[in-house]
């Protein structure tokens, strides 16, 4: 049986010896089961290189271990010591303006540099072998939310042997990236650079492949340690801590395939969004992503526990809001929580990110919160873990896509991430349940499949997308799709290029709305809505028109369009805009495909289920500041009634026993 994984992040190597045993009482105290260490305590585990000093880790383990709480053992390589740095600055990365990053910070490495590459294996080594059969090692977390590009010396060398790898000879490189285009023909692998910012516009196929090669590395420089680990300490599980939906910077998808587990950094209230307000769908989108990496359960590996700040000091989360949090990540498929921090630091950079004890290590009411949170959590405990959620629709991830937009964007207010969060929130607000996945995935299942700007199409992702809706399913494209080949080339054909045949449209000519402030209005339903980014302007191939232009000289024609495909449907999204179109088309959707909302909730209340073969339950969340009244569908009833009031912030979590079949869960 698996316990539900209930913890915190724990940082001993920077409080006094005395107080580690009072520290694990209180974590007792407060039902916690495991705790994360060591990820940022290279410079106490290795003072001077190759001397290594494990004392006092494992005197911090035993006394954890005393106290029933297991752990996960960071690698430390995310920030490197001063002495690390001292021996080869170059080991450090160069940023997008051409500046090496001096030390300070963390995370300054080049994931390229191999002889940053030797000193992290050498750490990671003797980590492993002195961690190898330690009954309290639950399983690693590897380095530390990977990010930044690197466009210096050694990222150039590296990109050279990454892209002859690819290409194998210069012919087909200069091919497939054009390079006939002002005269960028290569005649060596050394001469092709890193796309800095100052030299833009690249050559598109050469910043694609930046993009990948970038991401590729962290996975490579991962891959190092993770192999280390599985020599030396076979049997134990191994994660890294992602950040959600957001990064750009990294595939995640490549990133998730060597893990054993995902876990991710959730922090709702940042002091960025503060003023936008927290947001349930953002956060709600970051769970289903980490979700859809593996296909599994995920773990919270950082779970907002105090006001955040760095500089700025943000409000503190309001009584009830750290449990609703944590709570959303377990309606999400979250099978591990794990607080960050344990006590407020009081050096460094991270003074204000507050953890559950105050500065002066008092366990104030936040501290009161998790704990009795510990108490609710613990007796769903194995029932819950393993219990997935049920989601009748998937949205398609594409990070070639993202990638490619990054590059070129179009339009300065079309974001990748903006487009793919309004159809996600659109079908969140009405409690339906999205898996989000690779483009590539079995989509076998899902009642509806939503890829936004499918940007960068191969044959085998038009011929699964062909497929799916050939076998009943309805997908939903948009503008801006098809448009390039895997080598980051417009595309021999008219758009949607290789979706073509399936969207039953060709895109005549399309209109970037640039400057024109207000809009295209087009009909859809027979309500006027606006867009300001974009319009296809469409010739019908097969497909029937479900929205028209209204306006301008394209007036008249097919803005949104459905092609009846073999046994199924693909409707293109001709326009694109803000939040209104997909909200507008989302209640059609839905209908079309026969998916039902969960249960119907007022604005700002969230509803999910999880089920297994032992059971069903259903969360229910309020993130308001107001107490909430709603209906409970039908087969909650018979147990708890028909009503279920929700005070402010408040959650409930309704279990029905044996009887996961029958919960209709769409
Ligand atoms: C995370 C990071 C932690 C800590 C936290 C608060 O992104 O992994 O180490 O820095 O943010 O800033």
């Amino acid at each position: 049986m698996t316990p539900f994984r209930f913890g915190v992040d724990y940082y001993p190597e920077q409080w006094p010896r005395a107080r580690w045993e009072s520290d694990a009482q209180l974590m007792r105290e407060a039902g916690f089961n495991v705790v994360r260490l060591a990820e940022f305590a290279w410079a106490r585990l290795e003072p001077q290189e190759g001397t290594f000093d494990f004392g006092w880790l494992d005197e911090a383990m035993a006394v954890l271990e005393r106290h029933g709480i297991a752990v996960v053992l960071g690698t430390p390589t995310a920030s490197p010591p001063p002495w690390v740095y001292a021996q080869n600055p170059a080991m450090f990365r160069t940023g997008p303006d051409g500046v090496r990053l001096p030390y300070g910070h963390r995370r300054g490495y080049s994931p390229h540099h191999p002889e940053y590459r030797a000193h992290a294996r050498r750490v990671v080594t003797a980590m492993a072998t002195h961690y190898a059969v330690h009954p309290a090692v639950l399983g690693w977390q590897i380095d530390n939310e990977f990010g930044d590009r690197d466009y210096g010396p050694a990222a150039q060398e590296a990109f050279g042997r990454w892209l002859q790898a690819r290409y194998l000879t210069l012919g087909a490189l200069n091919s497939a990236w054009g390079t006939e285009f002002w005269s960028h023909t290569y005649s060596a692998w050394s001469q092709i650079p890193t796309p800095l910012a100052h030299a833009a516009p690249h050559n598109p196929g050469l910043g694609l492949d930046f993009a990948r090669f970038s991401s590729a590395a962290y996975a490579e420089f991962q891959g190092e340690q993770i192999e280390i680990l599985r020599r030396l300490a076979p049997g134990q599980k191994i994660t890294h801590n992602l950040m959600g939906f957001s990064p750009e910077q990294l595939d995640y998808f490549e990133l998730a395939r060597d893990l054993d587990w995902v876990s991710w950094d959730n922090y709702p209230r940042m002091w960025w969004n503060v003023y936008a307000g927290d947001d349930p769908a953002r956060v709600a989108l970051s769970h289903a992503t980490m979700r859809g990496m593996k296909r599994q359960n995920f773990w919270v590996m950082e779970q907002q526990s105090g006001p955040g700040g760095w500089q700025m000091v943000v409000p503190q989360p309001r009584p009830g809001e750290l449990r609703l949090w944590a709570m959303q990540a377990v309606a999400h498929g979250a099978d591990g929580i794990v607080f960050f921090r344990f006590r407020t630091a009081r050096h460094g950079a991270e003074q204000y990110w507050h953890g559950l004890l105050e500065h002066d290590g008092r366990p104030g009411r936040r501290y009161q919160e998790v704990k009795a949170l510990g108490e609710e959590i613990a007796p769903l405990g194995t029932r819950l873990v393993g219990s997935k959620v049920q989601a009748p629709v998937a949205m398609l991830l594409s990070y070639e896509a993202r990638f490619a937009l990054q590059v070129q964007q179009n339009h300065p207010s079309l974001s990748y991430a903006e487009q793919f969060g309004y159809w996600y929130r659109a079908l969140h607000t009405r409690n339906v349940g999205v898996d989000v996945l690779e483009p590539l995935e079995d989509l076998s299942g899902y009642a509806l499949v939503i890829a936004p700007l499918l940007h960068v199409v191969s044959p085998e992702i038009a011929h699964a997308l062909e497929r799916y809706v050939h076998g009943g399913g309805t997908l939903v494209l948009t503008a801006r799709s098809g448009v390039k080949d895997f080598e980051n080339a417009v595309v021999d054909a008219p758009l949607p290029g290789l979706l073509r045949r399936l969207c039953g449209v060709q895109v005549e000519e399309y209109d970037s709305l640039i400057g024109l402030e207000n809009g295209v209005t087009l009909e859809h339903g027979g309500k006027a809505l606006t867009v300001n980014i974009w319009c296809d302007v469409l010739e019908l191939e097969g497909a029937e028109v479900l929205g028209r232009y209204a306006h301008d000289y394209y007036a008249g024609r097919a803005a949104v369009t459905r092609h009846r495909y073999g046994a199924g449907q693909t409707v293109y999204v001709g326009a694109l805009g803000d939040l209104a179109l997909p909200e507008a088309l989302t209640h059609w959707l839905l209908e079309q495909c026969n998916v039902q909302p969960l249960l119907e909730t007022p604005p700002g209340v969230e509803a999910t289920v999880r089920s297994s073969e032992s059971g069903a339950f259903l969360f229910v969340l309020n993130h308001t500041q107001k107490s909430q009244t709603l209906r409970l569908p039908e087969p909650w009833q018979d147990a708890w009634g028909d009503t279920l009031i929700l005070e402010p912030y408040g959650v409930r979590v309704l279990e029905r026993v044996g009887v996961s079949q029958g919960v209709r869960v769409g």
